[in-house]
This record gives C-alpha cells, structure tokens and sequence, in this order.
C-alpha cells in the first residue's frame, strides 16, 4: 500500500478490493465494510465532466483553470505542505508554474485543492511535474484530472515524468509504464538510493 495510507477506510477509492478481502471474513466483515460501502456513496470514484464530486458532506464542483495569474502562491505553498510534497517557497512556485508550458489550478469555490505542472517543447516532448491535491480532497479523481486536463493540452506524443516513491501505481493508473533507459541527476536531497528516485 502507499505510504501515507495506513487506515483501510482512508481511500473510498480502493473500496472494491477492499469489499472483496473482507468477503472471505464473514459477517463481522460485512458489518465493519459498511462504513466503507457508505463512504463510496459519498465520494464517487470516477470522474467526468462536469467535475462534480461530493466532498466534506456536501457536492462540490471542481474547477480546473490554466490560467496562474491570480494564485495565491502561499496557499499553492500550504497545498504542497499538506498533502504532502514537502515544503516549496511560494515565490519559487510562482516562478516555476509560471514559466512552465501548461499549469493546471483545481479549484474548489475559492479554494485552491490541487494544482500540476508540466514542461514542454511544444512538438515532440513534455515532462509533468508537481501534481498534489489536498488531502481532504484525494481519491475523488481530481489528481486524474488535472493529469488529463495537462496531456489535452500539450499535445505532444512523448510524456514523461516521475512518481514519488509508493506513488508510481496513481501514473500507471493513468496509461504511464517504466522506462527501461530512464536516467536523471537530482539534486542532493533526492540522490540517496534509500530515497528511492535512484537505483
Ligand atoms: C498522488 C495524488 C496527486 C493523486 O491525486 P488524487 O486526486 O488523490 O488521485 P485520483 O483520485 O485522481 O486517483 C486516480 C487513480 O490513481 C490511483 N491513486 C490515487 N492516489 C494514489 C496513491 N496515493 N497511491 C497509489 N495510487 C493512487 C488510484 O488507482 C486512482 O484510481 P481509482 O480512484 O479509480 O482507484 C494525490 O494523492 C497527492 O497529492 N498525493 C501527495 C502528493 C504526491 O505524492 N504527489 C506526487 C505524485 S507522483
């Protein structure tokens, strides 16, 4: 399982293997996946537009803007911080998703819930970076998303990207494979072979 999710009731989107583990386990099983089968009631699975998804008890309409002019970096910040990605600088991320091809801003009413980047030369080649969403909003398909919105709109035939260790099934979900010839210099904080970016 990924890392950061310990609880088995934390990911609605998972509820189908779950509902078949706690098949082989009886009645007590059954009476401990209600809570599950409820939750998938509440957080749809699957997305289409529009981006209507129920959330915190109530439906929400998600928003997915291109445009980075009127971020509020600090909150971009916060949802890096919490969901979590590490700590980024807001006025680094600003320059970054700025000057990056095609940036994607998932809104929910005011609120900033996941954002992802990508770079590109416009005709052969493109690398997605960044994608995160809050936490209170994972597993409801906006990660999926903001992926889809970023592939329409570069339009090129070569993608490629990395997955945070414990994170590569959310890429393969999403048509992504290994490379078998993939290689990269990182910086200092990520070229540990234990932080498992590097063989
Ligand atoms: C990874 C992340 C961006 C996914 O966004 P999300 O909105 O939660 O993902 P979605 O709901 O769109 O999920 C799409 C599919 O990816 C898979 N998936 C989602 N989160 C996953 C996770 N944490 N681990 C493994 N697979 C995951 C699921 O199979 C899901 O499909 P399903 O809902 O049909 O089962 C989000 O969980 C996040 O911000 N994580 C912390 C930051 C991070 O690590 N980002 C970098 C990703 S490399």
């Amino acid at each position: 399982m990924a890392a950061g999710y310990n609880s088995r009731l934390q990911r609605p989107a998972f509820v189908g293997r779950w509902v078949l583990e706690g098949a082989n386990r009886g009645f007590a099983s059954i009476l401990r996946l209600a809570p599950v089968v409820a939750s998938c009631y509440l957080f749809p699975c699957r997305f289409g537009p529009p981006l209507k998804r129920k959330a915190l008890g109530r439906l929400m309409t998600i928003r997915l803007l291109t445009d980075g002019r009127d971020v509020n970096w600090a909150e971009a910040a916060e949802v890096f911080r919490l969901a979590p990605l590490g700590r980024r600088e807001p006025e680094k991320l600003r320059k970054a998703f700025l000057s990056s091809a095609i940036s994607v801003y998932a809104y929910d009413a005011g609120t900033l819930v996941g954002l992802g980047r990508a770079l590109s030369d416009g005709e052969y080649q493109a690398a997605i970076f960044d994608v995160v969403v809050l936490p209170a909003y994972q597993g409801k398909g906006i990660g999926r998303s903001i992926v889809a919105k970023i592939e329409a709109t570069l339009r090129v035939p070569n993608v490629i990207l990395y997955a945070v260790p414990g994170m590569e099934r959310f890429y393969a979900e999403l048509g992504y494979r290994r490379m078998k010839t993939a290689m990269a210099k990182l910086a200092p904080a990520m070229n540990d072979v234990g932080d498992g970016y590097l063989e």
